[in-house]
């Protein structure tokens, strides 16, 4: 038996066995077991057999990372492929294994064969070094001349029996990521999107973790596929109760058949596991933070015209909503929708970029070149993807238009989809994008995606173009940003709808969702959060009364839910009134004051026993400084609310805790407890294990706590 392989970086061990020429089994995955000898490593195999007899053919234990029917497996196949009705039990074995170390953490590979079928397999599974997330893909090359078809390839992580509860999210429009739990029960639970993006109402993760997990309590761990389009993700429970999570691409009819020699790669399925959902986030925002892309510069506060304007645009009235965005603080001004030739609302126009004569008859330069006097840098909105019918781009190119042979299939938001499959449709919209961003200097575009893909075929023969989409995709995004370096990029995707980290290679921001209700956004950035760091979430301060819900909040709640993430303005500054604006750049001046802080340290939430309140922060690496917000979102039955206790510090040093009020003086609603007064000092295993008394809180307010870490006597 050959010893099983350690790969152990980042607080993260990974125990493979590879003995036997067979496919990696993953033994243990989780907490760093320590450096282990090869008669444990051994042991540890041994000590993982299941106590069955000879005649138990089914499910074999521990599963490996590629699941085959023909070794025994009914659960969820790996891999499902055929040529004709042939070659479709692939049975991948003389497996050969490397580890290598690399910078990012050291790498399992193996290579598999299937030699009557002429399949080889390669696996990589890695374990990197700066975050302890575990990743791992595939790929399948069809060694005959005859064509191989691949309908799936998923790749499973198992978690040990104590995982009995499932986490998932699910959602709609301006309503994303709304969690939703269940027992881990034997059978399935899948998740899968088919729109061609992950969408709004797809899962960020599957998670499973001890009964009764929370942010702060009880082992997880998740799984997430770096990867923009079709995909499931799945918790299954085998009546062998192996348990594991499993993840890959949803292929559509033949859209991946393999010629002699040709291969098939999966995307990267990532698994995280922690203490805690705050322990596994933090795994994914480390892994974020770690990449040399990662967006370094203090992130510009935004002044977005979206909700200020809508459609209507006019020279002037964008020059003085830029003036006061500057006033009030603003360090990037981005022109939404409606800027396009003839684009006056959004039944018609997508595909024709080209600035609008009649509305800027000068072009866009004199609004540009008056945000730059001010200071600013300049962003535009663009949805690459998408045309209209009601556009010189589909009147000349009705080609370009996906169409699975029945036409350009149902309008949403009256648009249909560009097939970038079409070289001609790609270099048309390379061309005009890296026009305009080259001859405005446009430092940001928001890059929308609203209608999901279809019945999208590549004309003219109509096979399935939704993958293709995806990789040309992620080429505009790479070859934009090679020839224009320095340009950032948002995946906005009606709000939420393409949230990955796949996007997130190219896409320096997500726009987690249209709505900018504070009530809604505390919970929609705390589980997009599950994936996405602050500083990669824009959060905008909406109107008085939102736009999607049309609650009305006070400016305080607004501008507390907005200063987590990559701050922004959709308030219209045109018509807020003076004590508005000054308490809006009194909140914007406490944002820079502490970007540092809230977009590199660690988000921590308390587990509340009350489900009325919500406690979150940021606290710093060095665990010197942090900021959290205690808010009440519903009204409690009991009053007041008691006492909270502050997660992350460091037990061993003392903290002063205070109030902190950046835009206007505690109003009606908010009653604050005698500590406030003077503040109190007290060590972190006290706070953590005791806390302080909370503000008394009408619905929908919140208080913020500032807490330092007091000098060493
Ligand atoms: C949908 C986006 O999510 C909004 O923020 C806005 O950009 C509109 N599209 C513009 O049409």
């Amino acid at each position: 038996m050959n010893t099983p392989i350690h790969l152990r970086s980042g607080g993260t061990s990974l125990v493979v066995a590879v003995d036997g020429g067979r496919l990696p089994r993953i033994l243990h995955w989780g907490p760093d077991l320590g450096a282990l000898g090869d008669d444990a490593l051994a042991d540890l195999q041994r000590a993982a057999l299941p106590a069955i007899g000879d005649s138990a053919v089914t499910y074999p234990q521990p599963v490996p990372v590629l699941p085959q029917l023909a070794e025994g497996w009914l659960g969820r196949p790996g891999l499902v492929g055929d040529t004709g009705g042939r070659r479709w039990a692939p049975k991948f074995r003389d497996a050969e294994h490397e580890v290598a170390d690399t910078d990012d953490g050291p790498v399992l590979r193996t290579t598999a064969l299937d030699p009557e079928y002429g399949l080889a397999a390669e696996f990589e599974i890695q374990v990197l070094a700066a975050s302890g997330l575990v990743r791992q893909r595939a790929a399948i090359r069809n060694d005959t001349a005859e064509p191989y078809r691949i309908d799936s390839l998923e790749l499973a992580l198992p978690v040990p029996p104590e995982a009995s509860e499932i986490l998932d999210l699910t959602g709609r429009w301006a309503l994303e990521r709304v969690p939703q739990r269940r027992p881990f029960h034997v059978g399935e639970w899948a998740r899968a999107s088919r729109g061609g993006k992950p969408g709004l109402e797809h899962t960020l993760l599957v998670v499973a973790g001890e009964a009764g997990f929370g942010f702060r309590e009880g082992m997880v761990w998740g799984t997430h596929l770096a990867w923009s389009g079709n995909q499931v993700l799945a918790a299954e429970r085998v009546p062998a109760d192996t348990r594991h999570l499993t993840a890959g691409e949803v292929l559509l009819p033949s859209e991946v058949v393999l010629g002699q020699g040709e291969s098939y790669r999966s995307p990267w399925q990532y698994g995280s596991w922690g203490v805690g959902l705050d322990d596994l986030a933090a795994r994914f925002h480390r892994h974020l933070r770690s990449r040399p892309q990662h967006p370094s510069s203090p992130r510009p506060v935004v002044l977005n015209t979206w909700e200020a304007v809508y459609f209507h645009h006019d020279l002037d009235t964008l020059t003085a909503l830029a003036e006061r965005g500057a006033q009030a603080g603003a360090e990037r001004f981005v022109l939404d929708d409606g800027w396009f030739l003839g684009r006056r609302d959004d039944t018609s126009s997508l595909g024709d970029w080209t600035v609008d004569p009649d509305v800027w008859p000068a072009g866009l330069e004199p609004l540009v070149t008056r945000v730059r006097e001010l200071g600013m840098d300049f962003g535009l909105w663009f949805e690459p993807e998408m045309v209209n019918l009601d556009s010189d781009l589909a009147r000349e190119h009705p080609e370009w238009i996906f169409d699975g042979g029945h036409g350009p299939g149902l309008p949403s938001r009256h648009q249909h989809v560009l097939d970038l499959g079409h070289p001609g449709a790609y270099a048309y919209l390379f061309e005009r994008m890296s026009d305009l961003i080259g001859t405005l200097g446009i430092a940001y575009i928001k890059w929308d995606h609203n209608r999901y893909l279809l019945d999208a075929g590549h004309t003219p023969d109509g096979r399935p173009g939704v993958r293709r989409q995806v990789e040309q995709a992620y080429r505009l995004m790479a070859e934009l940003k090679a020839a224009h370096p320095g340009l950032e990029i948002e995946s906005c995707a009606s709000g939420g709808g393409r949230v990955d980290l796949g996007v997130l290679e190219f896409a320096d921001r997500v726009w987690p969702s249209d709505c900018n209700d504070p009530h809604e956004r505390l919970e929609i950035q705390r589980w997009t959060g599950l994936l996405v760091p602050p500083e990669m979430q824009g959060t905008h301060i909406g109107a008085e009364e939102s736009h999607t819900t049309h609650r009305t909040h006070p400016l305080d709640y607004r501008a507390e839910k907005a200063l987590w993430g990559h701050l922004g303005v959709e308030v219209n500054l045109l018509t807020a009134d003076d004590e508005t604006r000054a308490a809006l750049a009194r909140w914007i001046a406490f944002h820079k004051e502490h970007r540092a802080l809230l977009h590199s340290g660690e988000v921590v939430h308390a587990d509340l026993a009350d489900a009325a309140f919500r406690l979150e922060g940021v606290v710093a690496d060095d665990r010197g400084e942090a900021l959290y917000a205690f808010s009440v979102v519903e009204r409690p039955s009991t009053w007041p609310p008691g006492r909270i206790r502050l997660p992350g510090l460091d037990d061993e040093r003392d903290y002063t805790v205070e109030a902190v009020h950046p835009g206007s003086a505690p109003a009606a609603g908010v009653v604050l407890p005698p500590w406030q007064r003077d503040g109190v000092t007290l060590p972190g295993r006290v706070l953590r294990l005791v806390g302080i008394e909370a503000p008394s809180l009408d619905v929908d307010r919140s208080v913020l706590l500032r807490v330092v870490r007091a000098p060493e006597m």
